[in-house]
């Protein structure tokens, strides 16, 4: 049976403003993408061969498992439509189909799903969207890579990343992101991706919180404290343009990039965060006790990411807070590098 292994990473945003909400209901936004050394890998085995075009496109999705970390949180069973692994297959077999009309004897593959997480779920760092990304380039290998001729496959052309990066921009915002990986500056809903040079690797510990953060949430958290701010009743604290972030990340200096993220609201996300939850607080305090150089909510949060020397101060700063907790609550945490990957097939190498 044919099975392909593909990864994906997790990110940080090192800069996000947020601006006005649009029509569908997403929000433009300018944000500074950073891949991380934290890893979502999905394979996908052929486990039966459908004849014709299936009256359901679930129809092609066999089982789906997911291990690792967090991985009850993640839907499966019944709510397939809501993982985004299984959406990241669907797409790309849909795109085939379509591209498949008027070819008689079409087959398509039914394919199990297996997805082991090693990104946090529902913190901010783009789990899901990994998972989406992950899928995707899988879907496409099993359809159009080495074995797809001999499986019965293989009757169209081969979608290249741009239309891969436009399907996915249909599953999420960050999905074309988690499809490029690296560093990037992302505008539009965060979507419309260019490269950002970027020297040097930055270690960072991370704390999780649990209760996840839903982003949808956040952002409408953003909109009301924007509108009391209209109103005079709080300051309009705002984000500036992403140009000192991707300065400090040019320079490769972790003091010049802890400087930037000191000095100025990175992250327009964080307020409306600590507002949603109030111990993030806390947790960036005791992240900078702990003697981290920056910390920051990741995205929409609620992971607080602690900007660190190097790979062993981010262990040691790791430990304190998971030794000791904040608050009087335990709190995960983990280590990660900023990582130059993106979306890629690992198996058959
Ligand atoms: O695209 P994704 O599913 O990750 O977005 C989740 C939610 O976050 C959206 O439904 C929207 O409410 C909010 N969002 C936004 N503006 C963005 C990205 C996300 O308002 N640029």
């Amino acid at each position: 049976m044919t099975s392909v292994t593909a990864t994906a990473q997790g990110k940080v945003n090192l800069h996000l403003s947020v601006g006005d909400a649009r029509d569908d209901g997403y929000h433009e936004l300018t944000t500074v993408f950073q891949a991380l050394d934290l890893t979502e890998t999905v394979t996908l085995t052929v486990a039966d061969v459908h004849q014709g075009v299936p009256a359901e496109m679930t129809d092609l999705v066999g089982t789906v498992t997911v291990t690792g970390r967090d991985a009850s949180k993640v839907p499966a069973g019944d709510d397939l439509a809501d993982n985004l692994a299984v959406r990241g297959v669907l797409s790309v077999l849909e795109r085939y189909r379509d591209d498949l009309a008027g070819v008689p004897s079409a087959t398509f593959p039914v394919l199990d799903i297996l997805v082991d997480k090693g990104v946090p779920v529902a913190g901010g760092m783009a789990g899901g969207s990994a998972d989406a990304a992950a899928a995707m380039v899988a879907t496409r290998e099993i359809l159009h890579g080495p074995a797809a001729v001999d499986d019965g496959f293989d009757r169209t052309p081969r979608p290249d990343d741009a239309i891969l990066a436009e399907l996915a921009g249909r599953l999420g915002a960050d999905v074309p992101f988690c499809l490029t990986g690296g560093t990037a500056l992302g505008h539009g809903r965060g979507d419309v991706l260019a490269p950002v040079l970027t020297r040097g690797t930055y270690h960072w510990a991370l704390a999780m919180d649990p209760r996840g953060l839903s982003t949808a949430e956040v952002f409408a958290r953003l909109d009301d404290q924007r509108a009391a701010a209209a109103r005079g009743e709080r300051p309009d604290q705002r984000a500036g343009g992403p140009a000192d972030a991707q300065r400090a990340l040019l320079s490769g200096d972790v003091d010049v990039l802890a400087a930037y993220l000191n000095g100025s609201v990175a992250n327009d996300l964080q307020a409306p965060a600590i507002s949603l939850s109030p111990d993030l607080r806390r947790t960036l305090a005791a992240g900078m006790d702990a003697g981290a150089l920056a910390c920051l909510v990741s995205g929409s949060g609620p992971t607080v990411a602690m900007l660190c020397r190097d790979r062993g101060h981010a262990v040691d700063v790791a430990t304190a807070l998971s030794s000791e907790g904040v608050g009087g609550r335990a709190v995960p945490t983990t280590t990660a590098a900023s990582s130059r990957h993106g979306a890629r097939i690992v198996a058959p190498a």
